[in-house]
């Protein structure tokens, strides 16, 4: 069991370097396995999640370096080269591992199982495994729909023109690996914009896809060619910074060589909106991602009414928004965000419960929450081990009048390994303790 412990006060400061973008590490493992030729990734993130999805592979045949300080090559087996896995593949705590290996699995011409660890044995599998029947998949799921998936390999899935219920990058990918394999065009249909990155990185291996709106289309049958991929630094894994930047008076960060992808940066638009002082600067293109370095400065936030059409471009940063809400004048209202539910926990429950541990209203609702701005005290928070509950109370305390101590934080490794070392070369008075 690790637990945080952080002083109260202090300020961030300096030039951070946060770890690899999970979501493009994860499909970076995937595309370049299944490419052919040999693919070499920069800055890839070495968290639990992300050697899930790698050791998913490795279990089916693929030959895979490293990690070895952000630096994997993989030696691509081609579309059709996986083989049969011997044991069923763990997929730890990682949503985005199970579900896209389902989409990808779907259409194999073997049977393997999908496994997780409790949070993930808990979260909704029939939003992928209902599209992927309708292409002629066959994945069972346990009653209710959650994990283990039992998926009996069907080669010539049809393809399918999908109007997704939820706006999910997660199902929008599944859909779209199997389509890979379909026979005819699959088009996925999203409600909101979600973050785009399996189709970026499907142009970076030479598979065709096009996007007219909000609906994206691909032809099955085609083929990957390795390339090299650079992954940019995590704008979920800065959004602590940014926040604990934000908060706290005398503050200013840059962070390096972030990932500002368009469906990516709610986190900038909402706490600009909140008052906070960001900066993008020296904006570049490196592969197909927007980069730039982001420049916070502490000062005044207040409540805001958070825009719907923000919610899925922020949707892994609401814990840490909560914390710079927390810290506002005035109320901020969420709507429309019941996605936060079955994320790594049901975020809003577990916010609500950390804020009043630390003396702040909160009252959730069934899709969101209003958080009233006041002063935070000391406490004891339970992270009830998701990753981002954790950092997010960490950054708190830098606001607290009294020591926030957070317990079950483990799973910052599935994400943000070496954050409590980071944050505190940056300022914040943490130190972590196993018991
Ligand atoms: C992700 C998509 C999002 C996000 C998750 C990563 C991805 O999930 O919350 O952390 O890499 O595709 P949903 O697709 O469920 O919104």
């Amino acid at each position: 069991m690790i637990t945080l412990t952080v002083n109260p006060g202090g300020r961030l400061q300096g030039i951070v370097h946060v770890p690899g973008d999970k979501s493009i590490s994860h499909r970076s493992i995937i595309f370049g396995a299944l490419a052919q030729g040999v693919t070499e990734i920069h800055g890839f993130l070495n968290g639990k999640d992300c050697l899930a999805t790698l050791a998913a592979f490795r279990a089916m045949g693929v030959s895979i370096e490293g990690p070895d300080k952000g630096r994997v090559v993989i030696h691509g087996v081609g579309i059709d080269g996986l083989h049969a896995p011997e044991a069923p593949l763990d997929m730890g705590n990682s949503g985005t591992a199970m579900r896209l290996m389902a989409g990808l699995l779907a259409a194999q011409s073997f049977n393997c199982q999908l496994i997780g660890d409790a949070s993930l044995s808990r979260r909704p599998m029939g939003r992928v495994a209902a599209p992927l029947a309708q292409m002629g998949a066959r994945i069972d799921t346990q009653a209710g729909g959650t994990p283990p998936l039992k998926i009996r390999g069907t080669p010539g899935l049809s393809a399918i023109d999908y109007a997704m219920p939820v706006a999910s990058a997660q199902v929008k990918s599944a859909v779209l690996l199997a389509g890979m394999y379909a026979d005819g065009t699959t088009c996925v249909s999203e409600p909101a914009p979600t973050r785009d990155h399996t189709e970026r990185m499907l142009a970076t291996f030479g598979y065709d896809v096009k996007r007219t709106g909000n609906r994206v289309c691909l032809a099955g049958g085609g083929k990957l060619t390795a390339a090299a991929i650079e992954v940019p630094a995590d704008i979920s894994s800065a959004a602590f910074f940014m926040v604990g930047a934000a908060i706290a008076a005398g503050s200013e960060i840059t962070l390096q060589g972030i990932g500002v992808n368009p469906t990516r940066i709610g986190i900038v638009n909402l706490l600009r909106q909140m008052g906070a002082r960001i900066d993008l600067i020296n904006q570049r293109q490196v592969g197909h991602e927007p980069v730039a370095d982001i420049h916070v400065t502490g000062g005044e936030l207040h409540g805001i009414t958070i825009p719907e059409d923000q919610v899925p471009l922020a949707i892994d940063e609401f814990p840490a928004l909560f914390v710079a809400a927390a810290c506002a004048s005035g109320r901020t209202v969420l709507t429309g965000a019941e996605e936060l539910r079955v994320k790594e926990s049901d975020r809003i429950a577990v916010m609500a419960e950390g804020l009043h541990k630390l003396g702040i209203a909160a009252h959730p609702t069934p899709d969101g929450i209003e958080i009233e701005g006041g002063q935070l005290t000391g406490g004891q928070v339970d992270s009830h081990g998701d990753h981002r509950i954790a950092m997010a109370f960490a950054m708190a305390a830098l606001r607290a009048d009294g020591p926030v101590t957070i317990t079950d934080c483990g799973n910052i490794e599935t994400s943000f390994p070496g954050f409590a070392a980071l944050a505190a070369g940056a300022g914040l008075r943490v130190t972590q303790a196993q018991t």
